[in-house]
């Protein structure tokens, strides 16, 4: 079992390189396979959720070539299955995907629930509601879910909430559908942009990405393209609110400031001075946390998969305050964690009061999901003393290098491999 262990107590000074955006890769690998050529994906990040994707990818009968560490290239005319077993599926949330896109490829799709972070129901009836408006038949076979249709016809969809998943299912499936799509009450997040992006240079005809209505017209062929990830918005935010937590001066490099409006305009109420460049930003922190409101909502609001680390943040914040979670209905499980370690947080329903501490202590502590696992380093490294994390695999599935990237930034994180109690067994 491989667990983090960090000493905490030390300033993060220098500069941290953001990797692409998980939220992209996760959605633009699994767009390959609607192209009829060979697509160069660049600025990958080396995450597990990574690993997951392009191995249902070489699965399904795709070629995958790895460049180098960031770019590979992947020839999907070779795909000759649409079926994705639970075995690989239930290992992300975004496999979902792939039912999207093998609708959109072969008009049928047969892919076991996803799996992912625990936040409670992660229901996909959105997903379902719009494949089924382009003509899809789906049903629950088996415990698999089986989406056929003999042709796909463009048509207007209504989102009950602005999901991520939805928006980019329902933009796979339409991509090569016959007509004009109309999805309404659309997500805006950069992800949405970016997949838009991928799209678009394939030779896809979509509109109004990054904004509530995106109309996607269908074509007959998509080609292969060269395309680079966007930088991660959260990998960047995490490693700020990092800095704001610790005490430092850090130069936060391969981001797009624009994506982070929201976090940055919270940050700075902490106490924080950011200072953006281009492609850059400078975040400088002096000052003790102080403390400061946050609501988590749609982009372009203050995103939900920042709420863990900013709440480790605000537990170290002069005052109280009030984070309301208003995207996911259970996702606070990992302030107990943070309790073990000193933190005053009390959640009621979708809310959670932080009384903020004057120091956090270190402690054994487990990763509940992704963003709670960078929560815990982020409470670890402006912990007195050591904190073990356990559970590191969330970690994994998001953040490339971050024992080298803290490390470089002058923290003190070392990821250790303790034998299970059955090794020890055995070596008796
Ligand atoms: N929802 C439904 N029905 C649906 C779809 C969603 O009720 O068919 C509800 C969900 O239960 C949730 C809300 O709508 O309450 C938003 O869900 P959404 O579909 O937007 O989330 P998602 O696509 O499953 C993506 C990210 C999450 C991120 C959310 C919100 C990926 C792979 N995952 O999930 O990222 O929290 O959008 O921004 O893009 C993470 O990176 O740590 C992560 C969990």
């Amino acid at each position: 079992m491989e667990k983090f262990i960090i000493q905490g107590g030390n300033r993060l000074e220098g500069s941290v390189r953001i990797s692409g955006a998980k939220n992209s890769v996760v959605a633009i690998l699994p767009a390959v396979l609607l192209s009829d050529g060979v697509c160069r994906i660049e600025n990958v990040p080396n995450i597990s959720d990574v690993s997951v994707t392009l191995k249902i990818l070489y699965e399904l009968g795709a070629k995958v070539r790895m460049i180098n560490q960031s770019t590979f290239e992947i020839d999907p005319t070779g795909i000759n299955s649409y079926i994705i077993s639970k075995e690989m599926s239930s290992r992300m949330r975004a496999s979902s995907y792939f039912i999207g896109a093998m609708l959109g490829r072969f008009r049928k799709a047969r892919v076991a629930p996803p799996g992912g972070c625990d936040f409670g129901v992660r229901p996909i009836d959105q997903h379902i509601k719009g494949f089924q408006a382009l003509g899809a038949r789906v049903i629950i076979d088996n415990g698999m879910v089986d989406a056929r249709a003999l042709k796909l016809v463009g048509s207007p969809i209504y989102l009950d909430m602005a999901s991520v998943g939805a928006t980019i299912n329902i933009m796979l499936a339409a991509a090569k559908a016959e007509g004009l799509t109309v999805i309404e009450n659309a997500a805006k997040e950069p992800h949405i942009v970016d997949l838009a992006n991928f799209l678009n240079s394939m030779g896809a005809d979509i509109m109004g990405a990054g904004t509530d209505i995106i109309k996607i017209r269908g074509v007959s062929k998509l080609c292969g393209v060269n395309y680079s990830i966007i930088p991660d918005q959260i990998e960047a935010g995490t490693y700020m609110a990092a800095v704001c937590a610790t005490g430092g001066n850090v130069l936060i490099d391969n981001v797009i400031p624009k994506h982070l409006e929201s976090i940055t305009a919270k940050l700075v109420q902490i106490g924080a001075e950011i200072e953006e460049y281009d492609e850059s930003l400078r975040i400088i922190m002096n000052t003790n946390p102080k403390a400061c409101n946050v609501k988590t909502m749609y982009h372009p609001g203050f995103p939900t998969d920042m709420q863990p680390q900013i709440t480790a943040l605000l537990s170290l914040g002069e005052g109280t305050s009030i984070v309301t979670e208003s995207v996911w209905a259970n996702r606070f499980k990992y302030t107990d964690q943070l309790t073990f370690m000193g933190a005053d947080i009390s959640v009621e329903g979708r809310t959670a009061v932080v009384k903020g501490v004057q120091k956090l202590v270190g402690a054994p502590v487990a990763a509940t999901d992704l963003r709670a696992g960078a929560a815990l380093i982020i409470a670890g490294l402006a912990a007195e003393g050591t904190t073990e994390i356990e559970n590191i695999e969330y970690i994994d599935r998001g953040y490339e290098d971050v024992v080298e990237k803290i490390t470089a930034l002058g923290g003190n994180i070392k990821r250790v491999n303790i034998p299970e109690p059955s090794m020890f067994k055995e070596a008796l």
